[in-house]
């Protein structure tokens, strides 16, 4: 029986195996772990790429989006509105600087943060607004910009899923005053451990953000506010920009396999992701929905073929969040995602018949 793991970053590591160990061995011969040029060199690379001013490499994505709302000086008592459909870090980085994540629901087409909600979850003690561009597509950032700036609003793009993807042809992270990536391995564009970026035009933001990454020191062993070691070590700056040249082809390969996946289900009962005329999305996870999600992810994997969960609990509704007393049933369409979904296998090399296979699988499983 031929297997389809869900992710496999088995050939990648392959076809650059020769270029990575060279460049990792540099590192071990300069002796400059942390911090050193090659976290800058991808700096500057990953900056070019998102076509934005600054980029400040951390060491995880949700150090990203922490130092983000640091740099906008959030904090206890003010409120962040937020999805509550995305991986739970979107929402630790508001507790962890001591603000409420307010949720809103999501475009049951889109699946990223709904405008429609977005004005009626304002308040007065509203600091920002965090829409995240889940699994590759970004939200609808012309509608959410024009209310957060009618409102005087800061925009943080949790960008972690969503590198080189294009809204109305500019990159996912240019709209907002920040943008937080995670290119922790499983991503579009993973290192070789952990790893985090954030971009942003305001040369303030990434000044203040490089110093608190770096304990906050304004002098050696001089510091003038709390600061953290968010920093990014060298050996992931070096995997990170030899990956980064070849982002473009895998997302390439990540688009046509949705569009593979799309035209084998078109017929099917399964609800397919949307493929939006505005946006280029890079299929970080390509969706279906289905009520009948874990029997049909149980057949799958009787037959060999992976498949994942993201997300099973939506964020209103998990443990840690039960002091903000949402209840079941607010956040209606982020609940029937979360119950329906279905992640299938994508990564770029996937092989057609792979994709075939899978799909042939699903279509039997309606019929039984
Ligand atoms: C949407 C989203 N936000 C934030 C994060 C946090 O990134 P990291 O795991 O690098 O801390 C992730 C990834 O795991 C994510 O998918």
């Amino acid at each position: 029986m031929e297997t389809v793991p869900y992710l496999d970053l088995h050939g990648q590591y392959r076809s650059l195996s020769n270029e990575l160990l060279r460049a990792l061995e540099e590192i071990c011969e300069s002796t400059s772990f942390a911090q050193g040029s090659a976290t800058s060199k991808f700096e500057a690379e990953f900056a070019a790429y998102c076509e934005v001013d600054h980029c400040v490499s951390l060491n995880t994505g949700t150090s990203a989006l922490h130092l983000a709302l640091r740099c906008l000086d959030v904090g206890p008592g003010d409120e962040v509105i937020t999805v509550s459909m995305t991986f739970i870090a979107t929402a630790w980085a508001i507790s962890y600087v001591g603000a409420t994540p307010v949720f809103v629901d999501i475009d049951p087409v889109r699946r990223t943060l709904n405008p429609d909600n977005l004005e009626a979850a304002i308040t007065s003690r509203t600091k920002a607004i965090i829409p995240v561009h889940l699994y590759g597509m970004p939200a609808e950032m012309d509608r959410i910009m024009a209310i957060a700036e009618r409102h005087g609003l800061p925009v943080i793009e949790d960008a972690a899923q969503a590198h080189g993807a294009r809204y109305r042809g500019r990159r996912a992270g240019q709209f907002g005053k920040i943008a937080c990536f995670s290119f922790y391995p499983s991503k579009n564009l993973g290192a070789y451990g952990e790893g985090g970026a954030l971009i942003t035009n305001d040369a303030s933001v990434a000044q203040r953000a490089r110093s608190l990454r770096d304990h906050a020191q304004s002098q050696k062993y001089l510091h003038n506010e709390i600061g953290y070691n968010y920093r990014m070590d060298s050996f992931q700056g070096a995997v990170l920009s030899i990956k980064l040249k070849h982002l473009d082809e895998w997302n390439k390969a990540r688009i046509d396999h949705a569009r593979q996946y799309t035209e084998l289900l078109k017929h099917s009962s399964y609800k397919l992701p949307a493929h939006m005329s505005d946006s280029e999305c890079v299929w970080h996870c390509y969706v279906i929905e289905t009520p009948e999600r874990d029997r049909v992810r149980a057949a799958l994997q009787d037959v060999g073929i992976q498949s994942a969960v993201h997300y099973p609990v939506p964020i209103h509704l998990q443990k840690a969040y039960t002091h903000l007393d949402y209840r079941s049933g607010d956040l209606p369409v982020t609940e029937t995602l979360c119950e329906h979904c279905l992640s299938l296998p994508i990564y770029p090399e996937l092989s057609k018949e792979k994709i075939s296979r899978v799909a042939t699988v699903l279509l039997d499983l309606e019929n039984r």
